[in-house]
């Protein structure tokens, strides 16, 4: 645990010092769960977003984006079930005053049950050597299976009594299982109380006229409102889909865990709309198609899992997380919800206006059923940025820190770098970075000697690094240095381009999602 949390605080300031991402109005101590993007982090998160645009929009005939207002009519969050049901269940410590969510000290707690099943693999890993088998041990193993059986009992009932709002219940399993306030150990609780979630904020100049407003806590509901609009100007055939990247606010309460949780954060989220009864085929395929995308990055397949929902959302009768193994353990990266039609009928209600397709092949008007794909853009940030931050020990003793980022979504795609500074090599760098900049981002380092811009662009995460020398004034070629291997090749200035267009390439990459 110690060690997850140190690895946790090097993710944090890692992010500080190589400009990705900075704590909002730092200079006034800054403000709880609210980050900015700095130079590269800006970079980064725009190619990821690019990268999930390209896989969910333009690759799909069937689907087009929108870009709807963070401003609503406050009827949307009536008919959408926000209002009344969008709420965390909170408990406050008596003695440390400290609020938390009811919900997360429960999962805390079966969190550790699983760095205890962590703890017992290493060690059974150790004992047995090259015979572990550690699928078979995972499934035989007593003290294993305790563990995860107790888990899922837990998950299970904490589940089961949210669904049914039995907040006591939820009071006497803390109590049962003995859960301390992490911050003082005690165990004196209140009580369980519901608070909901959006930010409140007024339109309209003067008291009398202004009118109340949500910042929207979800990006889907821009969607579902335009529904009708995109279905008649796109003359949209259902299966379709509707997509959409934006802001999204939540007042959280439990607001740690850096860029994991936040109060203002992005959204990446599509809309399936479906034939009513084809709901259940679509979300099995899309929670297929989602995990493929994350497989394309080449972050490991161990690394995720699916987690299906005891407890649904209001609006949906199936859900799953695709969770990731972020340095605090498996947490939900994305969503995918069958949300019925709820929302369409829900807002078909509250507006008197149909929201209704007619089917051509069905001769027959009905309110298609929706199947969400939905997932945090600074959560897959952070999932990307905390996997590919590395401390390798080289041949010779020394450590590099090496931020291996997919070299889709880096930052700068490579650095271009005199030798030294004189001779005539500056100018044929600046001339490399000139031409190769129209293609993809570049950047231009002098400072220092070349080992050591070597490990600065390890450490912000650049791909490839291009060194001029004085060979090249005599053969046009110059060193190409691969940044996870540190191999160095001969290349001549005339093939680079293609060399790292193909490395970067986003076909390339998302192909992978196809085998
Ligand atoms: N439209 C459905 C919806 O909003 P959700 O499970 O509440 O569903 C979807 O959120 C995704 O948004 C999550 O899987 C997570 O990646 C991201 N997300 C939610 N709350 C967040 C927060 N406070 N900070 C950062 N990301 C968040």
């Amino acid at each position: 645990m110690a060690n997850q949390e140190d690895q946790f605080k090097k993710v944090i300031s890692h992010a500080k010092e190589y400009g990705y991402v900075f704590p909002s109005s730092e200079i006034y101590d800054g403000l709880s769960a609210v980050y900015d993007y700095a130079q590269n982090g800006v970079e980064l998160k725009r190619n990821i977003r690019e990268y999930w645009w390209k896989a969910m929009v333009q690759m799909h005939e069937n689907i087009v984006g929108i870009d709807a207002a963070i401003f609503m009519h406050p009827t949307t969050w009536k008919a959408s079930g926000h209002v009344d049901a969008f709420n965390d269940p909170l408990i406050d410590n008596k003695d440390s005053k400290k609020r938390y969510r009811a919900d997360v000290l429960i999962e805390d707690y079966v969190g550790k049950l699983d760095a205890k099943i962590d703890k017992e693999v290493k060690k059974a890993a150790k004992r047995f050597g090259d015979a572990f088998d550690k699928a078979q041990f995972l499934e035989t193993n007593p003290r294993v299976l305790g563990y995860k059986e107790k888990g899922a009992a837990i998950l299970k009932r904490m589940g089961q009594s949210l669904e049914k709002e039995d907040l006591a219940d939820v009071k006497a399993l803390i109590e049962e299982l003995e859960i301390a306030c992490p911050l003082s150990g005690s165990k004196n609780w209140t009580d369980v109380k519901q608070f909901n979630l959006m930010f409140g904020t007024r339109l309209g100049a003067t008291a009398e006229s202004s009118m109340e407003l949500y910042l929207r806590p979800e990006t889907a509901q821009g969607i579902f409102v335009n529904f009708l609009n995109v279905q008649k100007t796109g003359r949209m055939k259902i299966p379709f889909g509707i997509a959409q990247t934006g802001k999204a606010f939540r007042n959280e309460i439990v607001a740690r865990q850096f860029i994991f949780r936040m109060r203002e954060f992005e959204q990446m989220e599509m809309q399936f709309f479906v034939r009513p009864g084809t709901q259940k085929a679509w979300y099995e395929q899309w929670k297929k198609t989602r995990l493929q995308w994350h497989l394309s990055l080449g972050m490991g397949a161990e690394n995720y899992r699916f987690h299906d929902h005891e407890k649904l959302a209001h609006y949906a009768d199936a859900a799953a997380d695709i969770e990731f193994k972020f340095p605090f353990g498996f947490k939900e990266l994305e969503g995918i919800h069958s949300r019925t039609d709820f929302d369409l009928s829900s807002h078909e209600k509250y507006a008197s206006k149909k929201l209704q397709y007619f089917d051509p092949e069905l001769n027959e008007r009905y309110v298609p059923y929706v199947v969400e794909t939905s997932i945090g853009l600074d959560r897959m940030f952070l999932a990307i940025f905390s996997h590919s931050l590395k401390e390798e020990t080289l041949e010779n003793g020394s450590t590099r820190t090496v931020l291996q980022l997919p070299a889709v979504l880096a930052p700068t795609k490579a650095a271009v770098l005199p030798l030294v500074k004189k001779d005539g090599l500056p100018e044929i760098a600046r001339s490399i970075v000139a031409d190769l900049t129209w293609d993809f981002a570049v950047t231009y380092d002098e400072k220092d000697a070349v080992g050591r811009r070597y490990r600065r662009q390890d450490a912000v995460g650049t791909p490839f690094c291009i060194t001029v020398d004085h060979d090249t004034l005599n053969d046009d070629s110059v060193t190409l240095r691969h940044r996870d291997t540190m191999v160095q090749t001969r290349v001549k200035i005339a093939a680079l381009k293609d060399l790292i267009k193909e490395e970067i390439s986003m076909k390339n990459w998302l192909q992978k999602c196809a085998q």
